[in-house]
């Protein structure tokens, strides 16, 4: 029987980029959360490999459901074979980390479904070589993200809250908003600490932090910064660009100010209303009832 899959997006609330790597990535030091915007996978049993892409993502063996599919199954399971079906909402190219939790959900739905037990290790181990957010969609929630963003370190989670995905009409290519950094600029951000020791008890719209991609991302693309601009000038408390953009998320100080935004915004924005969620929340509305196997 098929097993259906909510594979969540996520957002960052701080990133702060520490310094540049030998190997040509950037060290980071980042707040992960997850929200509610989510992709649906379906994974059955089949004797080959075979994925179904519905809506804007690349199709079969380009998207990265397929090479997290074939990395798990020469790994653990060679021989073996899944049909996976991707329903594609998150958007693409957006710092939504669309990609990277479909990737890891593939790896939980095969281990699930071909009844392999691999370890946490062994999963992370595959997850980083697929790129720098998949590992911590294996982990979600309120989460702090070390070296490339692929040392995952759950934190406490945070109150589960309203905000606005805010996404502008274009795709920013992560590559080359960081090859496009100046040096590191800022340092450790004080602000941040007390949602990594768990004391914070500030909701959204006070977000300490910041995201150091933020200058160079609205220097390159007009169509994010006049969005973000825009969000200010609504009166949102907090107006934070996730990952490398293109998606600017906002809340309010009352969160009922969010829900004419699309009239300040230009035409062909997208405004997804979103909730945060907890590892608990998460972990209980992963899978789909009523879709799992006996
Ligand atoms: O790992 P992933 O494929 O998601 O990263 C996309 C690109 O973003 C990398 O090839 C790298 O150029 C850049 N990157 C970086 N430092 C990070 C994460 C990503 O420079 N910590």
């Amino acid at each position: 029987m098929a097993r259906t899959y909510r594979s969540f997006a996520k957002i960052n609330l701080h990133l702060e980029v520490v310094g540049r790597r030998p190997d040509g990535y950037h060290e980071l030091r980042t707040i992960f959360q997850t929200v509610d915007l989510h992709d649906l996978l379906t994974v059955e049993a089949a004797d080959a490999l075979d994925l179904v892409v519905e809506g804007e993502a690349p199709p079969g063996a380009e998207n990265l459901v397929h090479r997290a599919a074939r990395a798990f199954l020469d790994r653990f399971a060679r021989g073996r074979g899944a049909r996976l079906r991707l329903e594609k909402r998150i958007p693409i190219g957006g710092g939504l980390g669309g990609g990277s939790s479909d990737a890891a959900t593939t790896l939980v739905g095969l281990a699930d479904l071909l009844g392999v037990r691999p370890s946490t290790g062994e999963l992370l181990e595959i997850a980083r070589g697929l790129g720098a957010d998949v590992p911590y969609f294996l982990v979600g929630g309120t989460a702090l993200g070390l070296g490339r963003g692929d040392e995952v370190r759950p934190l406490p989670d945070l109150p589960e809250e309203t905000l606005w995905l805010v996404v502008p009409p274009v795709q920013v290519p992560t590559a080359a908003i960081f090859a496009a950094l100046p040096e590191p600029v800022g340092g450790p951000d004080p602000g941040v600490a007390p949602i990594l020791e768990g004391s914070w008890s500030g909701d959204l719209a006070q977000l300490p932090g910041r995201n150091d991609l933020t200058a160079t991302v609205l220097a390159g693309y007009p169509e994010v910064r006049t969005v973000y601009n825009a969000l200010i000038r609504a009166g949102a408390s907090c107006v934070r660009l996730s990952g490398s953009g293109a998606t600017v998320f906002a809340a309010f100080a009352d969160p009922a100010s969010g829900e004419d935004l699309s009239a300040s915004l230009p035409s062909g924005t997208r405004v997804i209303r979103a909730r945060t969620m907890s590892r608990a929340t998460l972990e209980g509305c992963k899978l789909i009832e009523g879709t799992e196997g006996g």
